[in-house]
This record gives C-alpha cells, sequence and structure tokens, in this order.
C-alpha cells in the first residue's frame, strides 16, 4: 500500500499569482511522487531515491522542508511518537522543473501519514498542511501548486479567491510538455520578481488580465486564440526576467515549426516549457523534434 500525489502544471498566470492575480493550472494525472511507510526499521528512517536522501529522522536538517513537513504532521494528527519504519519516497517528477514536485512530495507524504496512522484528513486539511510547507520551499508561495496538486482538478486559482474547478476540459489540448533539463529553484525566480517588483508590476498585472481572456478562450476551445495568449503570456514572463536563453532558443524551434503557442510553466529560468501543437499529430511531430535533440517531452 501507498499513497501518491500528481505533478502539475500552470498554463497561464504564474509569477503574477503570487501578487493576487488569477492563474490556471492543471494536474498531470500520470506524473506522480510515491510515498510508503514500511514497517522494517528500528528508527524512524526517510528515504527518498530521488534526492538521494536516506536518514534517521533524529539525523534531519532541522531547516529542511521534509523535517518541517514531519514535524508538522506530528501535532496535526497528535502522534505520540513515531513508529519503527521507513518513509519511502520515490517520484517521477523531475525536481526544479516548474511542475509542483515538492508540493507532490508534502501531498504523497500527507496522504500516506493519514493512511499509515489512520487519521482522517480532508482534502482542506491536506492542502492547508502542504501549503505551510511550501512557504519553507518558497518563502511567497500563491497556493496554487499544492491546490491543483491536492484537488487534482484543472483550476483557476487566485489568492483571495480561492479556486474553481476549471469547467472546460482543458486536459484534452494537444499540449506538449517539454523539459528543457536545466533546473532552477522556484526561491530563486520568485525572490527576483519580488525584488524588482517597481519595475515589474506592470507586466503582472498585464499577466493577470489576459488570465482573464484565457480562461474564456479555453472554455470556447479556441486553439489559436489560446496559443497566441500563450505566447503574449511568454512575452510577459521574458520581461520579467523569468525566462532563459535555452528556452528562447527551445521555443523558437516551436514556432519555427507552425506550433501555435509556446511558454514556460512554473517558475521559469529553465524547467519545462508548454507548447500548444495544432492537433495530435502535430505534437508527435513535435515530440520527436525536440526528442532528437535530447530533451524529455511528456505528452
Ligand atoms: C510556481 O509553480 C508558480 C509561481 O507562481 C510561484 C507560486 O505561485 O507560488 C512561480
Amino acid at each position: 500500500m501507498n499513497s501518491s500525489a500528481s505533478a502539475k502544471t500552470i498554463l497561464f498566470g504564474e509569477h503574477a499569482v503570487v501578487y493576487g492575480e488569477p492563474a490556471i493550472a492543471i494536474p498531470l494525472p500520470n506524473l506522480r511522487t510515491y510515498a510508503e511507510i514500511r514497517t522494517d526499521n528500528n528508527e524512524f528512517r526517510i528515504i527518498s531515491e530521488n534526492t538521494g536522501l536516506n536518514k534517521a529522522y533524529n539525523d534531519l536538517d532541522p531547516t529542511s522542508g521534509i523535517k518541517h513537513l514531519i514535524d508538522l504532521l506530528i501535532s496535526e494528527l497528535q502522534l505520540d511518537e513515531l513508529p519503527h519504519a521507513t518513509l519511502m519516497i520515490r517520484s517521477d517528477i523531475p525536481i526544479a522543473s516548474g511542475l509542483g514536485s515538492g508540493a507532490a512530495m508534502s501531498v504523497a507524504v500527507i496522504r500516506e501519514f493519514a493512511r499509515y496512522f489512520d487519521k482522517n484528513l480532508s482534502s482542506g486539511e491536506i492542502n492547508e498542511i502542504a501549503f505551510e510547507i511550501e512557504k519553507i520551499y518558497h518563502g511567497f508561495p500563491s497556493g496554487i501548486d499544492n491546490t491543483t496538486i491536492t484537488y487534482e482538478t484543472p483550476i483557476i486559482f487566485s489568492k483571495s479567491g480561492g479556486f474553481s474547478r476549471f469547467s472546460a476540459d482543458v486536459t484534452k489540448l494537444p499540449l506538449l510538455i517539454v523539459d528543457s533539463g536545466i533546473r532552477s529553484r522556484t526561491v530563486d525566480a520568485v525572490t527576483d520578481v519580488r525584488n524588482n517588483y517597481e519595475n515589474n508590476k506592470k507586466y503582472l498585472r498585464l499577466i493577470g488580465l489576459l488570465v482573464k481572456k484565457a480562461e474564456r478562450k479555453l472554455k470556447e476551445g479556441n486553439l489559436e486564440e489560446i496559443g497566441m495568449l500563450m505566447n503574449e503570456n511568454q512575452h510577459l514572463l521574458a520581461q520579467i526576467g523569468v525566462s532563459c536563453e535555452e528556452i528562447d532558443q527551445y521555443i523558437s524551434i516551436a514556432e519555427v515549426n507552425r506550433a501555435l503557442g509556446s511558454k514556460i510553466t512554473g517558475a521559469g529560468r529553465g524547467g519545462n516549457f508548454l507548447v500548444l501543437a495544432q492537433n495530435r499529430e502535430h505534437a508527435c511531430e513535435l515530440k520527436k523534434l525536440y526528442e532528437n535533440i535530447g530533451l524529455r517531452v511528456f505528452l
């Protein structure tokens, strides 16, 4: 038995969402993080295949996200002590790449603690705990990552308005998610945008206005206009300094090959970018192109 949580991708509105603007995100159910507590040890040990972590709870770095998460779970679930067991974490989600690997780890571990200790946690409670840990990772998270991942449904989200499920079927878009292979910490990009807020605020506001248009176009299913809005969103993200040379080059491959639109997803400065193809066959052609230059593509 184990527990899991999906990755997420932000279609429109990253960064601006930190400042109260709306954003649209979808879960990626086929890309997951798994957590399992196995009663097989004489101390509580945490092993994470992907990060190489293999430590007893008592030896964890006190400032680490996982230490905070376990401590928060001890208090929220009113646990007297940790069992003699191993918490195994395994993930298909690339880390530091804009797909919510941090929030997925938190949600998978929270679900596994609730399962193992036979405690009931509502989705709202899971989301709140995961948000606390996002604060440790990011500094100023909007909450969109943990919310998309906890509810595992397409959402339109804002900090003050919370979230509502997205009524259009955005999961059927001929969309490629391409990993640039460049790892970049969310906290760095978010902090730089904040440090340059006076200059960035007009672009962040424009991103917010664009998301409202994108919401309508996604509901209408108008692929060409959705693509154009992706390009505009990318342009505004570049203005606030969260694109990078390599991503700009990869995006120009999409443009030359008749993609309808492309943009980074998540914090940027590397990580993953989205490409909207004209249809499924075109998406397969573009996938091959990127794979031929050594990039990993999620369809
Ligand atoms: C990260 O996936 C999205 C950002 O907007 C940060 C956040 O909303 O917490 C860059």
